[in-house]
């Protein structure tokens, strides 16, 4: 019988440069994971972050190719969108690019406040602040704008530039606008709920923003929620963009830029080859004809790529710790973790990932389900993006099998959370960092532990008498006092009476 190498050389151009296989194990950008599981163990997730860089080099290099074929005069600027994946490790890999960044949340400006107090941002950093914001927001916006940080703030409904009109006293206060898109023809709804409308777009330019000697309309934005790709829906939802954005260059001479969202895909199967240097071409030139059809300027253009950003430089690992044989056909592997809970995204949108073996490349294979450890039915993994069966290594009793979920570095804390509390309890995997020093070799390190019971006890309010008590104890330590003497006792006996009740029940 055919080993699984066999079927994965038969089947995809392998190795890539970014997989691999040595004695029989994988390797991810050459790291043999097999020796980050024997120091680590499973579940684990990991990010390799030189894949990060790598991504934002590769999104440039695309667009100063397609400037330079179409002599195209604007300028293309990085933006990181946070909501992809906000942890500091993420963010401080970017910046070491000199990104700038996209917000959607109040919660997001005091990050921007941390990244500039420790020098990873600066004043001129852009920070695109997008999203329908509340009251916190636009004062946080408010005040970056009114210290000099370059925050421009994305209109996304018709009532929000009144707060800024409330709250900013700098000279110059630049916007965005976001315009509605049309959805995809066989969604739910027929326009986005998100941005401003097309109709609305002029009068709230003419009546808000010019009237004020302080505000200026620099950028029109638009988000195609199904990504960048070559589609009939999404060529003419960027026509009908351009031709607003040229209406209003020539009623708003300060308008000269453009964010095009986000939405670079990123690799879910060995076989997908999206053509990104294709794809920005064909973008940038339409952005010139348009223009130059309605004697125009070209803009500057700005993106937000998430999922290109981060996506390709994370994986999870676990490992099978049951074989199931259900009925005569159906064959499930445990993992020894959660797609619900760690890949909330496989299991909410039917997002595929790479999915591969870690080791026994040559042994046998067969068709099988993953199954994970909460007791949700839909707590399964069982096609591929290429494929409607799901192959694995056959295994002997002597023998450990471990599999990885490729490219899942975007948005699964953001959906799942993180650290928190999860379908039965399933808790938040053990995180490594994967970097390289000068000399190329790898450098690992732990970002988090796996989540442990107390942390769980804690959101869940359990506990609390015991910590009231030792806090209380403590501060007697220092000075006593008989009422609170008194008080302590009545709680430790409360606490006490309750653990005791416990104790009785189990
Ligand atoms: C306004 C906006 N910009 C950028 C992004 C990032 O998209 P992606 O991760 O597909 O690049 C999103 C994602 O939802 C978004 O809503």
């Amino acid at each position: 019988m055919k080993s699984y190498i066999d079927l994965i050389q038969q089947s995809f151009e392998f190795p890539t440069m970014e997989f691999n296989v040595e004695d029989n194990q994988l390797l991810f950008n050459n790291v043999p994971l097999m020796d980050i599981i024997n120091e680590h163990g499973t579940p684990l997730k990991l990010t390799y972050l030189p894949k990060i860089g790598e991504h934002i080099e590769n999104a440039r290099m695309f667009f100063r190719n397609a400037f330079k074929r179409h002599n195209y005069k604007g300028t293309y600027t990085y933006c990181y969108c946070t909501k992809s994946s906000h942890f500091s490790f993420v963010l401080e890999e970017a910046l070491k690019h000199n990104i700038h960044i996209e917000t959607s949340s109040s919660y997001d400006i005091p990050i921007i406040r941390e990244l500039y107090r420790t020098g990873h941002i600066t004043k001129s950093t852009y920070i695109l602040a997008n999203g329908f914001k509340r009251p916190l927001y636009t004062q946080y916006l408010s005040e970056l704008i009114n210290e000099g940080f370059n925050a421009i703030p994305i209109l996304d409904n018709l009532k929000e530039i009144e707060s800024y009109e409330q709250l900013t006293n700098a000279e110059t206060v630049n916007f965005g606008i976001r315009i509605a898109t049309d959805e995809e023809p066989n969604f739910a709804f027929y326009t986005s709920r998100l941005g401003i409308r097309y109709n609305d777009v002029l009068d709230l330019y003419k009546e808000k923003i010019k009237p004020n000697p302080r505000f200026n309309l620099k950028m029109l934005h638009f988000f195609i929620n199904t990504g960048i790709k070559d589609s009939a829906y999404y060529w003419s939802e960027l026509t009908r963009f351009m031709f607003k954005y040229c209406e209003m260059q020539k009623i708003c001479p300060e308008l000269d830029s453009i964010d095009i969202g986000g939405g670079l895909p990123i690799q879910t199967s060995l076989t997908s080859n999206y053509d990104y240097q294709q794809m920005v071409d064909e973008i940038v030139e339409n952005i010139q004809w348009i223009c130059n059809k309605n004697n125009v300027p070209v803009p500057h253009i700005f993106t937000e790529f998430g999922s290109y950003t981060v996506g390709e430089s994370g994986a999870v690992m676990y490992k099978v710790i049951d074989k199931k044989l259900q009925n005569d056909k159906e064959l499930w592997y445990m993992i020894d973790g959660s797609f619900i809970t760690h890949l909330p995204d496989s299991w909410g949108m039917n997002q595929k990932y790479i999915m591969m073996p870690i080791n026994n490349w040559d042994n046998p294979y067969q068709k099988v389900n993953l199954g994970g450890l909460t007791c949700d039915s839909q707590d399964f993994y069982n096609t591929e993006m290429h494929s409607s069966d799901l192959y694995l290594p056959i295994f002997t009793e002597d023998e450990t099998q471990y599999i990885g979920f490729f490219h899942t570095g975007a948005y699964q804390e953001s959906l799942g959370g993180y650290g928190g509390i999860q379908h039965c309890l399933i808790p938040a995997p053990k995180h490594v960092l994967i970097d390289r020093d000068e000399e190329g070799a790898i450098v690992t390190r732990v970002f988090a532990d796996a989540q442990d019971s107390e942390s769980m006890l804690k959101i869940l309010g359990y506990g609390r008498d015991r910590a009231f008590v030792e806090k209380k104890m403590e501060k007697l330590q220092e000075e006593p006092r008989p009422e609170e003497v008194a008080e302590v006792e009545e709680k430790g006996a409360v606490a006490k009476k309750a653990e005791k009740r416990q104790l009785i029940q189990k």
